[in-house]
């Protein structure tokens, strides 16, 4: 499955003022492409994903997985689709904080009703927190929460990956091992990825980086 976005515009209002963030943003995300989005901070990079994500509406343009088209498509079906076709790393982990590690891992088969024991300790085991199963988040340090998000979002098999800032507040040591794993997962599981980070530094072997620039998206 590919995702695609065609000339999207998001604004939001505050009071009588009208601010446009997305003035026009094109991508097309191939078949197992690993990609990064770069802009400063209040760039528009969250925006973006959640419209990629169909957790939020563009204001104009149009946005696909695949033959979907998403614009046109109910918050029923979106959210069906994204159980099986998206995995989700949200900016500030998103955790729920009464699961345990085990069962924040295999949400997505707990909300299919259909849980797989034996896929939870594999991408346990691929983020190294298998001894970590039963811990509640809170128990967890930074790295640690981050790669449960990542471990997450590939328990599925997502076609596509969309990560927010999965290594913010990491330290550089950290960040370049979680990055590195969220990106050999994918590749592992043929998964396409979106990466968003200000971290040049960490995506910079990556072919291909955009920049939201202006509301723009613009390739580096
Ligand atoms: N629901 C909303 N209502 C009003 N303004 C919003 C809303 N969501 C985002 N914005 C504004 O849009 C701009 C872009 O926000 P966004 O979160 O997409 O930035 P970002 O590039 O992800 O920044 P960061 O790197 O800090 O995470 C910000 O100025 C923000 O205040
Ligand atoms: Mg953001």
């Amino acid at each position: 499955m590919t995702l695609v976005c065609r000339e999207i515009y998001r604004s939001f209002k505050s009071g009588n003022e009208t601010i446009e963030i997305l003035k026009g943003v094109n991508l097309e995300l191939d078949k197992a492409e690993v990609i990064a989005i770069l802009g400063p901070s209040g760039s528009g990079k969250t925006t973006l994903l959640n419209l990629l994500a169909g957790l939020d509406e563009v204001t104009k343009g149009e946005v696909y997985w695949g033959d979907t088209a998403v614009h046109k498509t109910s918050n029923n079906d979106l959210a069906r689709l994204r159980l099986s076709e998206l995995g989700l790393v949200f900016q500030n982990h998103y955790l729920l904080e009464d699961l345990t590690v085990f069962e924040n891992v295999n949400l997505t088969g707990r909300l299919q009703g259909k849980i797989n024991k034996q896929r939870t300790m594999e991408v346990l085991q691929a983020v190294g927190l298998e001894n970590r199963k039963n811990y509640l988040p809170k128990k967890l340090s930074g790295g640690e929460r981050q790669r449960v998000a990542v471990a997450r979002a590939i328990y599925a098999k997502p076609k596509i990956i969309l990560a927010d800032e999965p290594t913010g507040s990491l330290d550089r040591q950290s960040a370049k091992a979680v990055y590195e794993l969220l990106v050999e997962l994918a590749r592992q599981e043929g998964s396409s990825v979106i990466m968003v980070t200000h971290d040049e530094a960490l995506v910079k072997d990556l072919d291909k980086r955009y920049r939201l620039i202006d509301g723009k998206l613009i390739m580096d």
